[in-house]
């Protein structure tokens, strides 16, 4: 199989070609990425060897056409992805996540490619803390950040290329992820990294906000499942029963690092901010006999936490610019 993997040097995309290539010898990889500032070539290191890099941006159909046309799949991380720049910033969301989607979209249309689409939960907006219902295949859109709401709209090209033009399409619709290789700018990470730089980790509003948790890898075997078994036309979700709210993430995350579970502080919250997300997964277990890994947060956690103290070469370098964006909106 000859794969395409956009954003395969941002958090989730360099995994699971780190994985792929570990697992997989008949697949051969290439990876599309603009490096961004959320890329990093570093992070796809231990296979580089493996793998073909090619820098370029998936909202240029000169860069995208040949990739696509010599490609048997395509698997679409690449995306701006963080909810607090995109509330500063939106118009590379849009440009990325829309216009990025459709490029490719047109690109797998006119060669007949296989193409998988990596989406988020947020696309469904959230839920009420004390709400029994989780999000299913079925629940309405309904998203609240620029960032979501770009998702959102890529999904549903994907859903209108693949009814009107017979494009082979699948969705897979994730909850929050947590591994290594995550920039230092999302919550785990960046609590991670200033608790070991002596700063007290920042939690956002109350820290009643709850987000349900699943192991990088976990998503990216469910990924696998879906290229291979998955029905064309259908949506995944992807979530392991993982739901904790963020003052628990925090008060863990100290616990685990050896510090007071209280030495943390209020900042301000972020606008609009999402109240709850928890994932129904059942059509992707059922269906795909796809099951997560990682039964404890815990432990996936605390072994996170002991990728960032044994890789401070690989986070470092963004640290004090992320930090100083923060200080600059007051969180
Ligand atoms: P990330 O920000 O860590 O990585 C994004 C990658 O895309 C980077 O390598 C970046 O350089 C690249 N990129 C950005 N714009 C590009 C462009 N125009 N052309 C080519 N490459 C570009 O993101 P992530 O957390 O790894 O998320 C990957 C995907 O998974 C995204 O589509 C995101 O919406 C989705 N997702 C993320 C999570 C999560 O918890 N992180 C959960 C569910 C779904
Ligand atoms: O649900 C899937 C989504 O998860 C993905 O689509 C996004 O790409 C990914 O970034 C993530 O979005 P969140 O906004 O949930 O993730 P983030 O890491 O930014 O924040 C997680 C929670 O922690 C959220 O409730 C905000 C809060 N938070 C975040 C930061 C950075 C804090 O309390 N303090 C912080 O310093």
């Amino acid at each position: 199989m000859r794969l395409l993997v956009t954003g395969g040097a941002g958090f989730i995309g360099a995994n699971f070609v780190q994985q792929t290539v570990r697992e997989r010898p008949d697949v051969t990889v290439t990876v599309l990425d603009a490096l961004t500032y959320a890329g990093d070539e570093a992070s796809l290191a231990p296979v580089a060897d493996a793998v073909t890099f090619v820098r370029g941006d998936v909202a240029d159909a000169d860069v995208v056409d040949p990739l696509v046309r010599d490609a048997d799949v395509v698997v679409h991380f690449a995306a701006e992805s963080h909810n607090d720049n995109s509330l500063s910033d939106p118009w590379p969301f849009v440009r990325t996540n829309v216009v990025g989607t459709y490029t490719l979209l047109e690109a797998v249309r006119r060669h007949g490619t296989r193409y998988h689409h990596i989406s988020t939960d947020e696309v469904y907006g959230d839920l009420e803390l004390d709400d029994p219902a989780k999000f299913t295949p079925t629940t309405p859109y309904n998203p609240s950040s620029p960032y979501s709401s770009t998702k959102a709209s890529s999904d549903l090209l994907v859903r209108a290329w693949a009814r009107s033009f017979g494009v082979a399409a699948t969705i897979s619709n994730c909850s929050n992820n947590y591994g290594p290789y995550q920039h230092v700018e999302k919550f785990i990470p960046r609590q991670v990294t200033n608790v070991i730089d002596g700063v007290r980790p920042k939690l956002y509003g109350s820290g009643a906000n709850v987000r349900d948790w699943i192991h990088v890898e976990d998503h990216n075997a469910a990924v696998w499942a879906i290229v291979e078994r998955g029905r064309i036309g259908e949506t995944y979700l992807i979530g392991a029963d993982g739901e904790v709210d963020n003052r628990t993430v925090v008060e863990t995350v100290l616990e685990l690092m050896g510090r007071p579970r209280d030495a943390y502080d209020l900042v301000a919250d972020r606008p609009g901010h999402d109240l709850r997300y928890a994932i129904d997964a059942s059509r992707t277990r059922e269906e795909l006999g796809w099951t997560p890994r990682y039964r404890s947060f815990r432990e996936g956690l605390a072994a996170t936490i002991a990728w960032y103290q044994e890789n401070e070469a690989w986070w470092r370098p963004r640290k004090a610019a992320t930090e100083a964006r923060y200080a600059q909106l007051g969180r």
